[in-house]
């Protein structure tokens, strides 16, 4: 019975533990780090994928550095705001990926440097 327990224990503490993971995973890179990738520069593969050029394989990669971004805490502005637009950056790379009518569109308008950057780069 009190081994019943003290395992009932540990597993309660387990499945705790992975809910709070599940919700919020650590970002395996930083913003700095999804910009120097994907964003900076001329050349950059967003402004490939802006042009309506990137590859399913390009696509693939921009879900994959947008999740990172909403993975991640900006040290200046407001969660709520980075959430919303860290997720629809994240939901247009997906919707690419799928190939979804208006998904660049949608890329295009979430991508915009000056309305992130504004909010949430710091000087
Ligand atoms: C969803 C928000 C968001 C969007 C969209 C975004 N950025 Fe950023 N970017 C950031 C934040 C936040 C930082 C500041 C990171 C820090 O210093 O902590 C940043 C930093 C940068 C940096 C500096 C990185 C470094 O090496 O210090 C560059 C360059 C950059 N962004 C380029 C771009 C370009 C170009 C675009 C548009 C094509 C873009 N970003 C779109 C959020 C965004």
């Amino acid at each position: 019975m009190q081994r019943h327990l003290r395992l009932l224990a540990v597993a309660a503490a387990t499945a705790a533990f992975m809910a709070g993971c599940a919700t919020k995973p650590k970002p395996s890179q930083s913003i700095e780090q999804v910009m120097e990738s994907g964003f900076k520069g001329k050349e950059s593969l967003n402004a490939k994928v802006s042009k309506g050029e990137g590859s399913a394989a390009d696509h693939q990669t921009m879900v994959d550095l947008t999740y990172q971004l909403t993975l991640n805490t900006p040290t200046k502005g407001d969660l709520a705001s980075w959430t919303q637009k860290t997720t629809a950056l994240h939901a247009a790379a997906k919707a690419l990926v799928a190939q979804q009518p208006g998904a660049l569109d949608a890329w295009k308008t979430a991508s915009n440097c000056k309305a992130c950057h504004s909010v949430h780069k710091p000087d």
